[in-house]
């Protein structure tokens, strides 16, 4: 099927893609067959470079030998074991080497196996937990405009892009959404946080006027919004909804499922702003993107508030066959030894100068209106044709993969998150085949 599928359209008919313009897909398919740190090996045998981690997960870059043995290994152990009312050690090991790692008193985790049940997982335990706190009536959700959760009900319907929700009916009930803090009148051409926005989290108060904050369970935002096309949060900002759910008895959950694992310096995007949630949502990076794995980290008082009843009592009706898998766990103990020993965490914030300034020069090149940047995060926002959304980006996608980088377009941003071991030589590749990119398709 590899040799042909690049050449017979009928090998690709069967699969339905996801989040893919199938047929236009299919008329001119680009198929990646290998991948070894920087790069991607192409169906007909090009080099490029991988300029987004895979899909913001290959933090530690392809291949890594230490993670393939890890579930090569484990895989001939035992490939499987029930998670319900059973367990196996890894999956304690990881969590215990999670908590170790996260900020604050986050020291419980709960696993599934993507981001959206990740989310799905956050938002049932905070409905869950007020319940069980007496509180019953807070069942109101507050999402963002603009916001990405995954495609769970629960996470369309927190989530704030218009596509991924208006065909699919009514949603989950008492959602409501604050505004996003996108501004290119404000804040184009920033380098990392813009000053422009902070007051956006005021919003949340009038929220909580309107429903008031006794209805209300958590709200769930991303610190950087990743694929919306990289929204920055303004200096203050993320403080600032701290403070209103604080003052308001409500749960701040971070979705952090492409923050999370070194992207913006630091482990976690709650140390880089200095922010604690109540839960943070990961997934991609945990795993390297190995194998599929999502988490929710609580914080003890979540977590404790669910260990008061009966001893023999299920706790949370809630799991997936799959939590907590033999393959997925030795993934992500592997992969955060390759963290730990590489110091990837800090690696995002060495290279952050280095990293900005390439992107920055970008500026000034044919319809980019604004160039944003965060630890090793880009955003290269292009004006939209006239009637045609979305189409400049596209081609600009498409260009960089003929001539040899994997750029992720949304909309008409540009979006740029290489794997943590990038060097300035693949920078400087990138920038080149991308500006090129961008002065050919006009
Ligand atoms: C912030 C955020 N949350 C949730 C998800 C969904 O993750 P998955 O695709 O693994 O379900 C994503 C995916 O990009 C994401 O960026």
């Amino acid at each position: 099927m590899s040799e042909t599928a690049a050449t017979n359209r009928d090998a690709l008919e069967a699969l339905w893609m996801p989040f893919t313009a199938n047929r236009q897909f299919k008329s001119n398919p680009r198929l990646l067959v290998a991948a070894e740190g920087m790069h991607y090996v192409t169906a007909d045998g090009r080099r490029i470079i991988d300029g987004t981690a895979g899909l913001w997960c290959v933090n530690a870059g392809h291949g890594r030998r230490r993670i393939v043995e890890a579930v090569q290994d484990q895989v001939a152990r035992m490939d499987y074991a029930p998670p319900f009312q059973m367990g196996h050690p890894l999956e304690f090991d990881l969590a215990t080497r999670l908590t170790a790692i996260l900020p604050g008193d986050l020291d419980h985790v709960f696993f599934a196996n993507s981001g959206s049940e990740a989310v799905d997982t956050a938002l049932k335990m905070a409905l869950a937990w007020h319940r069980l706190r007496g509180e019953g009536g807070r069942t109101r959700l507050i999402g963002r405009e603009r916001g990405y959760h995954g495609v769970g009900f629960g996470g369309i319907s927190v989530g704030g892009i218009g596509s991924n929700r208006r065909t699919f009916g009514p949603l989950l009930p008492g959602v409501d959404h604050l505004p996003h803090t996108h501004s290119l009148e404000h804040n184009a051409f920033t380098r990392g946080q813009p000053e422009w926005g902070a007051h956006l989290a005021d919003e949340l108060e009038r929220v909580v006027a309107l429903h008031d904050a006794s209805t209300i369970a958590a709200v769930i935002v991303e610190p950087m919004a990743g694929s919306t096309g990289v929204l920055i949060p303004p200096k203050g900002y993320l403080e600032r909804l701290r403070a209103i759910c604080d003052k308001h008895g409500i749960l701040l959950i971070f979705d952090e499922v492409i923050t999370g694992f070194g992207r913006l310096g630091g482990g976690f995007a709650a140390e880089r702003f200095g922010v604690v949630p109540d839960m943070i949502t990961l997934a991609k990076g945990l795993t390297n993107g190995t194998v599929p794995m999502g988490a929710v980290a609580v914080r003890r008082k979540i977590h404790d508030t669910f260990m008061q009843g009966p001893e023999s009592a299920v706790e949370l009706f809630h799991g997936y066959t799959y939590s907590g898998h033999p393959l997925a766990c030795a993934a992500a103990l592997a992969t955060l030894d390759v963290y730990r020993d590489e110091s990837l965490f800090e690696r995002a914030l060495t290279m952050e100068a280095e990293w900005q300034e390439a992107v920055h020069a970008l500026t000034g090149l044919p319809n980019v209106i604004d160039v944003r940047n965060l630890g090793l995060v880009a955003g290269i926002e292009l004006a939209p044709r006239p009637g045609a959304p979305g189409a400049r980006a596209y081609e600009v996608f498409v260009r960089c993969f003929e001539t040899g980088l994997l750029v992720r377009v949304t909309g008409d941003v540009v979006a740029l998150s290489p794997p943590l071991i990038i060097e300035k030589g693949h920078i400087d590749q990138a920038m080149d085949v991308l500006a090129q990119a961008l002065r050919s398709v006009g």
